[in-house]
């Protein structure tokens, strides 16, 4: 039961590498605060059980029917002071250290105050995608948490306040926290600090409508220095205006195409949902899509983000995602193309 629920096997990761995530193998205090946790309440289980069956098997063998027997009914035992003493104290023993133990994990996890250098990212959770933004930094990104690794020595955690655009989410990345809800009209807190570089998986961990099973996370841990190179590559203006040059700049096949791409994307309601920072597309109901081709996957995990998949994508949001909100925009095969070629500048 434990295990069942500590595997999120999650055959919708786009690339299929490690789509197991494990609560078995925590990155970071949190995470490890509560797999120790999880180990010391598996072993007492695990030595009740050892306990019970050994008795059970011990009294099945021991009194089973012989063929010998006489038929007549055992001995029979009313009542012992000690027997009925032992079995009520040492669970309430037990139950009374697990509870404490339990008290000091959560305390330790929920009471964790920010360090001066800790990062704070907003994380709102959308039917069915995540905002993600980073109120000190002017950066705003979706479905991929990037942050940057903790050193023991020089702890940086990532705090994330959680907010829901809609319906209750829950946000979760096994690896490296316990669950938290994300409740609409409420900020829920967590913090995160991952001590090894990768990329961690998670989904949203609430049903909340049909596409909740894609609804997926990706933690990008930097090593140490990396994490300021993405924030800079992010920046608003980091390459908005090189997009406006290549669209505009009319001197080869390729950028009269990216212009006209620009014109499909401005001229219908894409413009109405998205963000481009430096355009005129301030729209706020998906994600924004300044640095789109700096994100690994599409639609929170449903697809890689590859110039065919990015097609397919735009081509028919509901091939891919049935029932998300992204309409078909009903485009000739030209205007695609064009609208593909400008989305690809977009880095
Ligand atoms: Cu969002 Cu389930």
């Amino acid at each position: 039961m434990f295990f069942a629920l500590g595997l999120s096997a999650s055959p919708a990761f786009a690339d299929g590498a490690s789509s197991v995530t494990n609560i078995f193998k925590p990155d970071g205090a949190p995470a490890r605060a509560i797999f120790d946790y999880t180990m010391l309440v598996l072993a007492v289980c695990a030595v009740i059980f050892v306990i019970v069956v050994g008795l059970l098997v011990y009294t099945v063998t021991r009194f089973r029917h012989r063929r010998e027997d006489d038929g007549q009914e055992p001995p029979q035992v009313y009542g012992s002071n000690q027997i009925e003493l032992a079995w009520t104290v040492i669970p309430i023993i037990i139950v009374f250290v697990l509870t404490l133990v339990t008290a000091r994990t959560i305390a330790e996890v929920q009471n964790a105050v920010p360090p001066p250098k800790a990062l704070k990212v907003t994380v709102v959770g959308h039917q069915w995608w995540w905002e993600i933004r980073y109120p000190d930094l002017g950066v705003v990104t979706a479905n991929e948490l990037h942050v940057p690794v903790s050193d023991p020595a020089q702890p940086r955690p990532t705090f994330l306040k959680l907010e829901s655009a809609d319906v209750a989410h829950s946000f979760w990345i096994p690896q490296l926290a316990g669950k938290t809800d994300v409740i609409p009209n409420r900020d829920n807190s967590m913090w995160i600090e991952p001590v090894t570089p990768g990329t961690y998986l998670g989904n949203c961990a609430e049903y909340c409508g049909t596409q909740h099973a894609r609804m997926l996370i990706r933690v990008i841990v930097h090593p140490q220095g990396e994490f300021e190179n993405w924030v800079a590559a992010q920046k608003p203006d980091s390459a908005t205006d090189t997009n406006l040059v290549a669209a505009q700049k009319p001197d080869s096949a390729t950028d009269t195409q990216v212009k006209a791409g620009r014109d499909v994307f401005f001229s219908t309601s894409c413009v109405n949902c998205h963000t481009i920072n430096g355009t005129e597309a301030n729209g706020k109901f998906g994600p924004d899509l300044t640095h789109l081709m700096s994100r690994q996957t599409l639609g929170s995990g449903a697809a890689l983000n590859t110039p065919e998949k990015l097609r397919a994508w735009v081509r028919n949001p509901q091939n891919l995602k049935p029932g998300c909100y992204m309409p078909d925009m009903q485009l000739t095969d030209e205007e695609m193309d064009q609208l593909v070629r400008y989305l690809l500048t977009l880095n």
